[in-house]
């Protein structure tokens, strides 16, 4: 996300200083079945550990994550805004169902995301009542990510019986948003020409054209297969690309592996299984993919920018028309500076893209 950071912040700024709302970036939301590993790809592109993971169905309730760039310099803004005093650490969660509470250590993030989820749902049952969670940090870029429970086929225990279509509408409801970005997940140990999570991306995205998939579990695949087939679109194409990832296991997660060290695993098991198709796949190629995504979706915006300060122009040069006085042109020439910036930016965003390396299928 660092290459994002920069051009929207100074996008902010323009949009700051003509007094508009700001940048929609889209939403990115995780669809796929049960312990497909969602919210571990969620919690690797944010590089943060926080989320519960785990075998079964963990992820009860719709997460909605705010992730909110504040500089160091911001904080304490941010923080009198919060009605709190700002914590000496520089990345900082709070949550809307909690006020007054500023937490730093993410533990204790995860464990109330676990409590919040029971208080509604009990150990069972789904709740659609989203948990909000904002994460204030200077490392990551202002944008949403929902993570969503899987879906499930056959109630356990006490659940409702009518819980697949429980997960079914919850999931639709989100993904049907055309703002959002779909990581549609599945695990490489199952048969990806049955993905749930591709065929409910399908239903809403038909053209792919906001669609991502990710194979999670390369590392569990039966001895002897591989899954190069699916990796390079044979299976199923899906236009943006199929990307396969390397999660921690259930034992990372007890020994509390670093992200860190995760990823120089994860790194190492492509160089050495698809050594041919290594820099296509990846937790870090996700994250460049992503940003690609959205580094165009901030240049689909720019036009309308333009749009909106232009009539912003008109309607003041109209106000300062209506007093009567003489006017020097100072519309003009503030639709100059932005028209220029504009057009700027909007270069530096196609250098970006092009220098980030487009994965296109084998
Ligand atoms: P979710 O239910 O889709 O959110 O899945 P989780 O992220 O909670 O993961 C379910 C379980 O699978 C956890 O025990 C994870 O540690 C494990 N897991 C997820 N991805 C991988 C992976 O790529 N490899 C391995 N070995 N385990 C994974
Ligand atoms: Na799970
Ligand atoms: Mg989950």
């Amino acid at each position: 996300m660092d290459a994002l950071i920069p051009i929207l912040n100074k996008l902010q700024d323009v949009f700051n200083t003509v007094g508009s709302e700001s940048i929609q970036l889209p939403q990115i939301v995780v669809v796929g079945s049960q312990s497909a590993g969602k919210s571990s790809v969620l919690e690797n592109i944010v590089g943060r550990d926080f989320l519960p993971r785990g075998t079964g169905i963990v992820t009860r309730r719709p997460l909605t994550l705010q992730l909110v760039y504040t500089p160091p310099e911001d904080k304490l803004v941010q923080c009198q805004n919060l009605g709190m005093s700002a914590p000496d650490e520089n990345e900082f969660a709070v949550f809307t169902h909690i006020k007054g509470k500023i937490y730093t250590d993410f533990n204790e993030v995860r464990q109330e995301i676990e409590a919040e989820t029971d208080r509604l749902g009990g150990k069972k049952n789904i709740s659609n009542e989203p948990i909000t969670l904002k994460i204030y940090s200077p490392k990551v870029v202002t944008l949403t990510l929902i993570d969503l429970p899987g879906l499930t086929k056959i109630p356990v225990e006490d659940q409702p019986l009518d819980i697949e279509n429980q997960v079914r509408n919850l999931i639709m409801y989100y993904i049907s948003n055309p703002n959002a970005i779909i990581l549609a997940i599945t695990p490489a140990n199952v048969d990806f020409s049955t993905s749930e999570a591709v065929k409910f991306a399908k239903e809403v995205d038909p053209e792919g054209r906001r669609t991502l998939a990710v194979l999670t579990k390369l590392d569990l695949m039966d001895r002897g297969t591989d899954a190069y087939d699916v990796l390079c679109g044979r299976i199923i194409p899906v236009k943006l690309g199929i990307i396969g990832v390397v999660n921690r296991s259930q034992e990372d997660i007890h020994k509390k592996k670093p992200i860190e060290e995760a990823l120089r695993y994860e790194s190492a098991f492509h160089q050495k299984n698809y050594p041919s198709i290594a820099s296509r796949n990846g937790t870090p190629f996700l994250a460049k993919t992503l940003n690609r995504l959205l580094m165009h979706h901030i240049r689909d915006c720019l036009p309308g920018l333009k749009t909106r300060i232009n009539q912003m122009v008109s309607h003041f040069q109209a106000l300062v028309n209506s007093f009567g006085e003489p006017i020097e042109d100072k519309g003009r020439l503030l639709l100059q500076i932005i028209t220029k910036f504009a057009s700027s930016y909007c270069a530096t965003i196609e250098g970006t893209a092009k220098n980030i390396e487009v994965s296109e299928l084998c």
